[in-house]
């Protein structure tokens, strides 16, 4: 749940997160593997009234200065996605204000509007700030709110969806490929459950790759060299699969399942990465954004951000916070569907896309 400041027309809406508390549900989902549609339900109705009283402290007056609720309709667990749409619309009666419906997609997409936190180098501060910082080595932080420029290049990655987006303005964009089987953060989590590493398995992977070598096993980059914008990485997986079946030390050994989980994540960034690129050159694109979770991944991140520059185009990436599901993105996709004054149906839609 999030408290976000949103103000501004669709030429330039800026946002300020004034509070925002993501209360997972990783432990209670990591015994079995994977998200329990009913266990998610039961966990949002114990911690939404919770999660608000932190998130209001529950201060009437600030309660009462909210001027629009926003809840997410889609995609998703629909035992979920039915729980906070009923909390809202009794939240939305009770202080009357309106409430909006947001799609968790443009969710993430929007999070790359939401202000960044860049650390400045001593190097590209002022003297006047330098001679602020004690210790030589010190760095400041700094939030950003840099503009977009059109057009971009916009990669969604999460756990069940992975998209690739052209975008002309704000609104206005084109579906340019998506995966035909699994989303990259489902190849994610379940290369590493053979690898029996717990759930989620994207930060997993990525902690073991770092001990590993990228390069010990040559596995398939599916579709990279397709003339369309697709992606696949069922075939990927089952590589992996087949892999360690004929190695069946390797799951026992950490050295050795390191270097499986670093080849595996080479082989998704080179075709996460590959596409988006030529995507970009293709349409002359002045910035590259990516977000949904596996945008949390930092070798993910420093490729794509790496070979941007060196196309001359800026990349945009959220802050940590903001990869993974959050309550301000949906705060951001809420905001400039009113301005768009679009609504979408306050019903559950586990369909719902970009
Ligand atoms: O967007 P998200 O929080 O939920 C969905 O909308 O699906 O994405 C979750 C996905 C999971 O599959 C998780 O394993 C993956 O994002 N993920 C990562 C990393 N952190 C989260 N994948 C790769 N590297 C990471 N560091
Ligand atoms: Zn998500």
């Amino acid at each position: 749940m999030a408290l976000v400041d949103a103000r501004g027309g669709l030429k330039n809406p800026q946002f300020k997160v004034l509070k925002n508390i993501v209360s997972s549900q990783i432990a209670v989902h990591r015994p079995f593997g994977g998200v329990v549609p009913n266990l998610a339900k039961r966990e949002h109705i114990k911690n939404l009234p919770k999660v608000l009283g932190q998130l209001t402290a529950n201060n009437l007056k600030l309660k009462t200065s909210i001027d629009l609720i926003a809840v997410t309709v889609g995609p998703g667990l629909e035992p979920a996605l039915w729980t906070g749409i009923e909390y809202a619309k009794q939240l939305s009666k009770e202080l009357k204000k309106p409430l909006i419906g947001a799609n968790h997609m443009e969710g993430h997409l929007y999070s790359n509007w939401l202000p960044r936190t860049v650390i400045a180098s001593r190097a590209k501060q002022s003297l006047k700030q330098q001679s602020k910082i004690v210790s030589p080595l010190s760095h400041v932080k700094e939030v950003r709110n840099d503009k977009i420029l059109f057009p971009a290049i916009a990669l969604v990655v999460s756990g069940g969806h992975t998209i690739l987006l052209k975008m002309d303005s704000l609104i206005k964009w084109k579906n340019l490929g998506e995966t035909l089987d699994d989303a990259a953060g489902e190849a994610f989590d379940k290369v590493a459950r053979m690898l029996k590493l717990p759930y989620p398995g994207g930060p997993e992977i990525q902690k073991l790759a770092k001990k590993g070598n990228p390069k010990a096993i040559k596995f398939p980059r599916p579709m990279l060299k397709s003339d369309d914008y697709n992606f696949s990485f069922s075939g990927l997986k089952t590589s992996v699969l087949y892999y360690l079946r004929d190695n069946p030390l390797v799951a026992s050994r950490q050295s050795l399942s390191a270097d499986v989980a670093a080849s595996f994540q080479q082989a998704v960034l080179d075709v996460l990465v590959g596409k988006t690129m030529r995507a970009a050159r293709s349409y002359g694109a002045k910035s590259v954004l990516l977000c949904g979770g596996v945008s949390a991944n930092l070798a993910l991140r420093e490729e794509l951000k790496l070979k941007t520059n060196n196309l001359g185009a800026s990349f945009f990436v959220p802050d940590f916070e903001y990869n993974t599901d959050n309550a301000a993105m949906i705060a951001v996709a809420a905001y400039i569907q009113y301005l768009r004054k679009k609504k979408l149906k306050l019903e559950a839609n586990s369909n719902l896309s970009l």
